[in-house]
């Protein structure tokens, strides 16, 4: 069964299709538990049970590609334990979840740095990718270790070797040889990036991929964000007037 919410309810006023690929900043976790004097791991780990339930209902909603920041390149700059508490929660979250997502049809792909990253990290994200390869339900992207100048400074130097080695002219790099060369390669922009928290920013998430995207910054800390709070920005989605440079889809607008 279908849980039908307001937001959705409403669905044919929406004046657009739903978006195909969903991005999500999902912020606000220490600042959920520190408001409830608990340990910011607390935050981390229910934050975990947030992501269980928006992945399920995003793939309810048919869309086709969802995207999560759960750790930014910067992010080791936090305190070691806190560092070691998020590596342990992606360590539970793959070994619970994995088979359940795999069983419902879904695709992982994780983006971000995958070189020396601590202990099994690295061959765990490996497994979640390959176990789920031929799966064709929904693509969970999890942008882990993720910076998003990082990833177009890589995509320049690999460009580069490609007209070092001769296989490439440098006249011939434009966006569509750049954006071969992203971690995003094949994985279509994202229609919608939601940031939970209330903070508007980007930290350094897909900057290059984002060109086109339409924001909604919910003011909710990822814990508390639930399947209406998607809803509605999908539904805001919905209703904006996407125009690409060029003039109005609506007649005469
Ligand atoms: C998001 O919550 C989770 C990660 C960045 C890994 P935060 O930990 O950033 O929570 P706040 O922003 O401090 O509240
Ligand atoms: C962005 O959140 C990274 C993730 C959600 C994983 P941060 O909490 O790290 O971002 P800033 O530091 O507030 O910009
Ligand atoms: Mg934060």
């Amino acid at each position: 069964m279908t849980v039908r919410t307001d937001a959705v309810a409403e669905e044919s006023t929406a004046v657009h299709a739903l978006p195909r690929h969903v991005a999500i900043i999902m912020d606000g976790n220490g600042r959920w538990a520190h408001s409830r004097g608990l340990a910011r791991a607390e935050g981390h780990r229910r934050g975990v049970q947030t992501v269980r339930d928006i992945v399920r209902h995003a793939g309810r909603r048919g869309i086709a590609y969802l995207t999560l920041f759960s750790f930014s390149s910067e992010n080791w700059n936090r305190p070691a334990d806190e560092v070691a508490d998020l590596l342990t929660l992606l360590r539970v979250f793959i070994r619970k979840d994995l088979i359940d997502l795999h069983r419902s049809g879904v695709r992982v792909r994780v983006v971000g740095g995958r070189e020396n990253l601590p202990g099994d990290i690295g061959a765990l994200l490996d497994e979640a990718e390959s176990l789920t390869a031929a799966n064709t339900a929904m693509t969970l992207v999890v942008a882990f270790n993720y910076g998003s100048r990082d990833e177009i400074a890589r995509a320049a130097r690999s460009l580069a070797a490609e007209v070092v080695a001769g296989r490439m002219r440098a006249e011939d790099i434009d966006e569509t040889a750049l954006a071969r060369h992203l971690m995003t390669a094949e994985i279509p922009d994202p229609d919608l990036i939601i940031r939970t928290s209330g903070e508007q920013r980007l930290s350094n998430f897909l900057l290059w991929q984002a060109a086109y995207a339409e924001f909604v910054f919910v003011p909710v800390l990822w814990p508390d964000f639930r399947e209406q709070d998607f809803d509605r920005a999908l539904f805001e989605f919905q209703n904006r007037d996407r125009r690409y440079g060029g003039l109005s889809a609506k007649a005469g607008a």
